[in-house]
């Protein structure tokens, strides 16, 4: 039978993807989702994709009850944990809300996994962990500095699941700390659908072209960059979520805790993208420089070259196929 895996946050941009990757894989994902940044309308879209029915429960992460029931109304196997608030800018306003959520979140369902005695969980944790890299491509032994009370948040759960496993050897751990997931499923069904306007660059880029917003304001013309402007290491969604299924295959055979890079391992500069984007979508994009966006680093990518070995797994899509799946998502709507 196939092994049931919890996807906390399935409803979400990840997650959402997750849960197909895992069903096409051979796992049976269950959603646990409170819909705060998503929507239940995401469901039957699972479904469509997965070929099979996908349970799904709406509940809180930090709800230990809700947790409990959770487990005991389904035999979970193995929990993938996507579910958080992820927006670096209002962090800042809301630090309690954050480690509430994020902290708390990982609190509980670590104690309930516990209970139930299960013990593989992928955790999705951020490349903004590093802040501003010494060195690029950056390695997972590199310093760890976050800018952001988000990604301070991912740091502390990040130590304190390492410190479970140091702990309790029954645990099988995969940190994945991810670059910068972009573009949209390729079937058009599933993508980012964030409430309020977007903050990172593909989907503004998906709103521009539409018309839905005037102009993009590139945060910086003058970094240390080949062009001046920022350069990031951009993920397909969907090559991210295959990195979970091998995540997960992975800790099939590994016990302890391990800490992966998941990016393509190639930078791309905030010119580049836009150029790449104006070749999917066939428009040109209104843009001007504007300040520098405070807590922003001028450059980094990953070194992918741990979840190559350990997990055998490469992102193989790139910049272009990630802004023409971002466009064809926009062009159904961009939303729910
Ligand atoms: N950018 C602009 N104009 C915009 C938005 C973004 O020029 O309106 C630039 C940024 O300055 C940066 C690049 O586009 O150079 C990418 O910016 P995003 O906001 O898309 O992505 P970030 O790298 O800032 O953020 C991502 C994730 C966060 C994570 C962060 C870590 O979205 O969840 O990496 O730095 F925390």
């Amino acid at each position: 039978m196939a092994d049931t895996i919890l996807v906390t946050g399935g409803a979400g941009y990840v997650g959402s993807h997750v849960v197909v990757e895992l069903a096409k894989a051979g796992y049976a994902p269950v959603v646990l989702d409170n819909f705060a940044n998503s929507t239940p309308a995401v469901l039957p879209r699972l479904q469509a994709l997965a070929g099979r029915p996908i349970p799904s429960v709406t509940a809180d992460v930090r709800d230990a009850a809700a947790l409990r029931a959770v487990f005991h109304d389904h035999p979970i196997a193995a929990v993938v944990h996507c579910a958080g608030l992820k927006a670096v800018g209002e962090s800042q306003e809301r630090p309690l809300a954050y480690y509430d959520v994020n902290v708390g979140g990982a609190i509980a369902l670590a104690e309930v996994m516990g209970e139930a005695g299960v013990a593989t969980l992928v955790f999705s944790s951020s490349a903004t962990v590093y802040g501003q890299p010494d060195h690029l491509p950056v390695p997972e032994d590199a310093p760890l500095r976050p800018h952001s009370v988000y990604g301070r948040t991912k740091r502390v759960v990040e130590d304190f699941l390492r410190d479970l496993a140091k702990a309790n050897d029954n645990w099988r751990i995969a940190i994945l700390r991810y670059f910068n997931p972009a573009g949209a499923h390729s079937s058009g069904m599933l993508g980012e659908a964030s409430r309020g306007k977007p903050a990172n660059l593909v989907p503004l880029l998906c709103k521009i072209a539409a018309g839905e917003l005037a102009e993009l304001a590139i945060y910086g013309g003058d970094w240390p960059t080949a062009d001046g402007t920022g350069v990031r290491d951009y993920l397909h969604v969907q090559d991210l979520a295959e990195g979970h299924v091998a995540a997960m295959r992975y800790l099939a055979k590994a016990h302890g805790a391990h800490t992966l890079n998941l990016g393509a391992g190639r930078g791309h500069s905030v010119m580049e993208v836009v150029a790449a984007f104006e070749k999917a979508c066939g428009r040109t994009i209104a843009k001007a420089v504007a300040p520098r966006r405070p807590g922003d680093v001028a450059a980094y990518y990953a070194d992918p070259a741990r979840a190559a070995k350990l997990l055998e797994w490469r992102a193989s899509r790139d910049l272009q196929v990630i802004c023409a799946d971002a466009w064809r998502w926009q062009r159904n709507g961009g939303r729910y």
